[in-house]
């Protein structure tokens, strides 16, 4: 469960702006930028490539040992589907997100992470860890990140905003036709509503 809308959700997989600092204890060093294409549809696609610094040689040689045809090692695509899809092929693993708005600030999303058919053990094993290495150290913080940028849209002093769709409908917000009012910090009211 992600306690943020899910336009968030949709619109972090077409950022590549927030890579860098978000990212930062694993993919801002290890993900050199790559082409990047938005498509008017609201698709998008991301050239993907991991620098084989990122991680020790060995768990390298690990994540990277059943290539997926036609990646290259630690390379790959992350194509964002609009508007609740996003599928992450990298080297040897591929990875489908999908998310399910619930309300307008919890999103369930789900992560599927898939193999070939015919995988061995030791395929499974080497995608299994590819997921932990590569991609799912993500998750956490793009978690983060999206639930304080829903905290941030919240108002600090209104109870019922129509750009958020009554978010607090228990204070009598029903009741309110107008942007109502509690009041500021000092108790000073900031707009009176028609109820009051
Ligand atoms: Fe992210």
């Amino acid at each position: 469960m992600l306690n943020a809308n899910w336009k968030i959700f949709a619109e972090n997989g077409r950022d590549g702006y927030h890579v860098p600092f978000v990212h930062q204890s694993f993919l801002g060093y290890a993900s050199p930028p790559q082409p990047y294409v938005l498509f008017g549809s609201g698709h998008a696609l991301q050239r993907a490539a991991w620098a084989r610094s990122a991680v020790g040689e060995e768990t390298w040689l690990k994540t990277t040992q059943f290539p997926l045809t036609g990646l290259e090692p630690g390379g790959g695509w992350i194509a964002n589907i609009f508007p609740d899809l996003v599928v992450m092929a990298r080297g040897s693993v591929v990875e489908i997100l999908s998310q399910l708005p619930l309300t307008y600030d919890e999103t369930l999303y789900e992560v599927r992470v898939i193999g070939l058919v015919g995988d061995t053990e030791d395929a499974r094993a080497c995608r299994r860890l590819a997921f932990e290495t590569w991609l799912q150290t993500q998750q956490p913080e793009d978690r983060a990140s999206m639930e304080n940028q829903q905290r941030g849209l919240r108002p600090q002093c209104i109870s019922n905003d129509h750009r958020l769709r009554s978010q607090a409908p228990g204070r009598g917000a029903r009741d309110r036709i107008d942007l109502c009012c509690r009041s500021d910090r000092a108790g000073k009211p900031l707009i009176r509503s028609r109820s009051d």
